[in-house]
């Protein structure tokens, strides 16, 4: 229940409520220990430190920003072979086509299935996660272990389902052992990821981690101090810059459950920009 003289929120449906609850739970905030009830679902309150733009009461400019050229200008062959492909396909279904044939990726070689997304490609969220892992392996979809189900519960938490999002990887192949993809991996698919964009225009993109966010965005900061700062992502073939929020990795939270206070914060502010752009 809101504390008095807390901002009016709007009723949320049952099914919301409980996904709340349960995300609060496994935070640890299983028991009542305060005398007064605190409005969880209250916009988040000004830090004193934030800049100046957020001290005056508005959320601080997106930074523009582009992927690193290294990796959009990569002269490898596989990732000019994944230019060619990319360019010529043009729907979504053609782009699974061309992924699903394209041999030029070492790490296809290793793995069991290609892994190219789920969810609505018509969604205006797409979230970009790493790379598949095991169980996306075996199943062929991303996001299907452990930490796609915790991703599940974060987007029920506002909302969302996997009809509401479009969920896919920098990394269409499981690296052995599920290391981080190299460079090379990573500049093969990445012109498949942008024709994804461009084919799907989704209005919103949440960069899942710190590969996905130093893939997408040309900065040295790490994930810890991207997570929440909204970027204006300029994607080679799009007319307008893509509004990006990079965020903590679902696997991350699962072995750090004490920073899940950050990624509902997080959540929050995307849900609030869902609702402006749409
Ligand atoms: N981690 C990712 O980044 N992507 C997946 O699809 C699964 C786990």
């Amino acid at each position: 229940m809101p504390s008095s003289g807390a901002p009016a929120t709007s009723p949320i449906a049952p099914e919301q409520a409980l996904a709340l609850l349960q995300w609060q739970i496994e935070m640890g905030a299983d028991e009542a220990i305060g005398w007064t009830p605190v409005d969880h679902l209250a916009p988040p309150q000004r830090e004193p430190t934030q800049p100046p733009a957020a001290a005056a009461g508005r959320p601080p400019p997106a930074a523009a920003v582009a992927p690193p050229r290294a990796l959009v200008e990569s002269a490898a062959e596989p990732a000019q072979s994944a230019r060619t492909l990319a360019a010529r396909a043009e729907t979504i279904e053609a782009l699974a086509a061309a992924i699903a044939g394209f041999d030029a990726c070492p790490l296809k070689r290793t793995a069991t299935n290609t892994v190219f997304m789920d969810g609505n490609a018509a969604a205006p969220l797409m979230i970009v996660g790493e790379a598949p892992g095991a169980d996306e392996d075996r199943i062929g979809k991303p996001f299907v272990g452990r930490a796609g189900q915790l991703l599940d519960r974060m987007l029920a938490a506002i909302g969302l389902d996997r009809s509401g999002v479009q969920i896919t990887n920098v990394i269409y192949w499981r690296p052995p052992g599920n290391r981080k993809p190299t460079a090379q991996e990573v500049a093969a698919c990445l012109p498949f990821v942008f024709r994804h964009i461009v084919l799907s225009r989704p209005k919103v993109l949440v960069l899942a981690g710190g590969t996905a966010a130093s893939t997408l965005l040309d900065t040295a900061e790490g994930i810890t101090r991207l997570r929440g700062r909204w970027f204006d992502l300029a994607v080679p073939g799009l007319d307008a810059p893509l509004p990006t929020l990079p965020m903590f990795h679902p696997a991350f939270l699962l072995r750090s459950p004490e920073r899940k206070r950050e990624a509902w914060r997080d959540l929050l502010a995307l849900k609030a920009k869902l609702a402006e752009l749409s």
